[in-house]
């Protein structure tokens, strides 16, 4: 491996903390990259990074991916047109016909479309918007500490980004999401029927256009949802004439171990928001709905670039890859390989393992909590961020999500010799960042989220 350009990267991120703006830097340690290849980026001068992130999970299917570089390639060298605000092309239509292929109608011979977005955050703004359009009522149910984007109403149902200061859709009505590690009634049995009951409650006023909630809550904490949480919140909806959007944008395309995470649960959600790997690192993003909600107001919804052809391109190439099904049984196999590591690595009588509390994920979406110790469950959020910053030291990029859990999600493409050497930099890591190997003037700069 080769050894970091220090001043180049140094520089550059001098640079970058004189001109990019705060409001979009969300860091945690000194990432520069000049390039990337599979799930490795590249620093100046040469060394290599293991992304266990995969941009958070923007690059599922691997950064340079030849067939989708291919598509993209001859897209750009010869594009028709830039939008398909004011007309159409062909890769737009196809790539709406095969997301319509791709995610399973819940009422058979309905009418639906697809709206082609830049990012998870305007999709799920319009499947938002259009929900309440169509039903006529103002509310939404949302969950706790849940992410569905940083604008507008995405933002404001998004429990993440309202805990840290932003303003709260005027409609939004939020539950805690399910966590059975730390439930919130405080008996791990109780949380599920707990939160249905108050959905319930909210559901009855009549008020609700849309429940909104993530297959596998993920900025907020890696959490699987208990069974019959998700079809709670199916039939609940259906009984109040709510609509049930499903963000699958993190953890969609194959990541949990089936194309869509909602199969684990035996749903089908009426809308169902896809973005991030959807264009593998091109600005692209869909939902995919019934048309009395995604069809009106006609021209509503409008940015100059939407459905532009290069993003269409690497979505149709994403799609074959996901229909031929490898990377989703990759992410199976994958998953389970560096799940079973990781809790070996807890079991173990090495220094950092008594600070895991929990091992926890479905397939390539893993998340690690860190605690004070094994009979302690007080979240240990500086150590995690000091394990973040030494895996980056050590090669390998691994970020914290809800503070104290080190979120890993690496491209479905991943070698089961790569998920090794992940699990092997991950135990270092907190090994390392127990013993004291990172101080608090190190990770100070970094303020995350
Ligand atoms: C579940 C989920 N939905 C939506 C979004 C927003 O997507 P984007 O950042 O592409 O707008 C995110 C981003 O982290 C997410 O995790």
């Amino acid at each position: 491996m080769s050894a970091r350009d220090v001043s180049t990267a140094e520089e550059l991120v001098a640079r970058d903390a004189r001109v990019i703006a705060g409001v979009e830097r969300l860091r945690f340690f000194p990432l520069v990259a000049i390039s990337g290849n599979g799930e490795m980026l590249v620093e100046p001068g040469g060394r290599e990074l293991l992304d266990l992130s995969a941009s958070w999970t923007a690059a599922g299917f691997g950064y340079g991916n030849p067939a989708i570089v291919a598509a993209i390639a001859a897209a750009a060298a010869n594009a028709p047109g830039a939008s398909i605000l004011s007309g159409t092309h062909p890769d737009a239509v196809a790539l709406a016909e095969e997301l319509l292929e791709l995610v399973p109608a819940r009422v058979p011979g309905r009418p639906r479309r697809v709206y082609l977005g830049h990012a998870g955050t305007d999709a799920n703004d319009v499947a938002l918007r259009g929900c309440r359009h169509a039903t006529g009522r103002p509310g939404v149910l949302a969950f706790e500490r849940g992410y569905h984007g940083g604008f507008g109403s995405a933002q404001g149902v998004s429990g993440v980004h309202v805990d840290a200061g932003a303003t709260a859709d005027p409609g939004a009505v939020f539950l805690p999401y399910p966590d059975p590690y730390r439930p919130h009634t405080g008996d791990a049995s109780t949380v599920v029927d707990d939160v249905l009951e108050q959905a319930a409650a909210t559901l009855a006023l009549g008020t609700t256009a849309a429940v909104i909630v993530e297959p596998l809550q993920s900025d907020g904490g890696l959490i699987v949802p208990p069974p019959r949480f998700l079809s709670g919140l199916r039939a609940l909806s259906d009984e109040h004439g709510a609509y049930l959007i499903v963000d699958e944008v993190k953890v969609g395309l194959g990541r949990t171990g089936r194309t869509h995470a909602f199969e684990h649960a035996g749903i089908l959600p009426d809308v169902v928001t896809l973005g991030k790997a959807l264009g593998n690192g091109m600005p692209l993003s869909a939902a995919v709905g019934p048309a009395e909600v995604l069809d009106e107001p006609a021209a509503s919804a409008l940015m100059t670039t939407i459905g532009n052809p290069i993003s269409c391109a690497a979505g149709r190439a994403v799609l074959e890859i996901v229909r031929a099904g490898g990377a989703t049984r990759n992410a199976h196999a994958r998953g389970a390989q560096l799940r079973g590591l990781l809790e070996e690595y807890a079991r173990s009588e090495r220094p950092g393992a008594e600070h895991v509390g929990d091992v926890r994920g479905l397939g390539l979406s893993l998340g690690v909590e860190l605690v004070v110790g094994r009979d302690d469950r007080t979240p240990a959020a500086q150590l995690t961020a000091k394990a973040a910053y030494r895996a980056w030291e050590l090669g390998a990029v691994v970020y914290p999500v809800r503070g104290n859990v080190l979120e890993l999600t690496p491209a479905l493409t991943i070698s089961a010799t790569a998920i090794d050497h992940a699990a092997a930099i991950v135990a270092q890591a907190i090994d390392d960042a127990s013993a004291g190997a990172v101080s608090d003037a190190q990770i100070e700069p970094y303020r995350g989220w």
